[in-house]
């Protein structure tokens, strides 16, 4: 589901992400971990083909994410570090509007936002702009919005960060209710999870994970994922930038 195979990018002369190379098959779940600037959002960015790598090659369902950046996108959910929301909107007008830049109808949109929202337990605030929802229902609306499309792939960018616990359970539940409801309907979601290395989400979401203490990425699956690679933040602060 994704293959990506030497990844690479540099910000000028600075190297963010070295040749990070990963297999993640349908229905897994895989986390990312590294400290602050390690290269997490970079490396996912590059995987959901919005940002072109320097170097190296990534398929998402098949599709080139620089050849085929288009149709890679579409079978991608991402939430973003920092979803903006429109405020002024309430929930399903919002989830239309980013339904129809996927392609979807009015209608289909409505549908599988009511679906979403009575999963999340936002249906009874379906009423209210976004500008009156709490921080939690906020991120839950953001990963709805990531999920209107039925993606096959979703990326998650610490997808819980400055929840309270209660609401960051509630999300971690909601990517464990979803992966098994992919896996039952035999078209298994396979996503990434990230966190920074200090964060508990990583790990209580996925089956398995690794932890570094240094800046290489480590990633590991309930199916064993196999991952390479490093995502130096700073050379000067000696961390280490091998390739396996
Ligand atoms: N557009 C950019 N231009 C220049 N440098 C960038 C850009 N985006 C990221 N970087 C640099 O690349 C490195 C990796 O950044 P990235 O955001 O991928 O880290 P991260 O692992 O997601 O960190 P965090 O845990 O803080 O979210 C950082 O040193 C960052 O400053
Ligand atoms: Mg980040």
């Amino acid at each position: 589901m994704i293959e990506a195979d030497k990844l690479h990018k540099l910000f000028g002369a600075f190297t963010a992400v070295r040749e990070v190379s990963l297999n993640v098959d349908d229905g897994e779940v895989v986390a990312l971990l590294g400290p602050n600037g390690a290269g997490k959002t970079t490396t996912v960015r590059m995987l959901a083909a919005i940002l072109k790598p320097t170097s190296g090659r990534a398929l998402i369902a098949g599709y080139d994410v620089v050849e085929q950046a288009r149709e890679a996108r579409h079978v991608v959910g991402l939430l973003t570090e920092y979803p903006g929301l429109y405020n002024r909107m309430r929930p399903m007008e919002y989830l239309q509007f980013f339904g129809a830049l996927q392609g979807m109808t009015a209608i289909e949109s409505e549908k599988r936002g009511r679906l979403l929202l009575q999963q999340f337990g936002l249906w009874e605030s379906r009423e209210k702009r976004l500008d009156s929802y709490s921080k939690g229902m906020k991120q839950k609306v953001a990963l709805i919005r990531a999920l209107i499309h039925d993606p096959q792939v979703l990326f998650l960018d610490e997808p819980t960060t400055a929840m309270d616990p209660h609401s960051a359970r509630t999300v971690r539940d909601a990517i464990a209710e979803l992966r098994a409801a992919r896996n039952q309907r035999s078209r298994p979601l396979a996503s990434i999870s990230r966190r920074s290395i200090s964060g508990g989400t990583a790990s209580s979401s996925c089956s398995r994970t690794r932890r570094s203490r240094s800046a290489r990425l480590a990633a590991r699956s309930s199916a064993g994922c196999s991952c390479s690679g490093s995502m130096p933040i700073s050379r000067s602060r000696g961390w280490p930038v091998k390739s396996r």
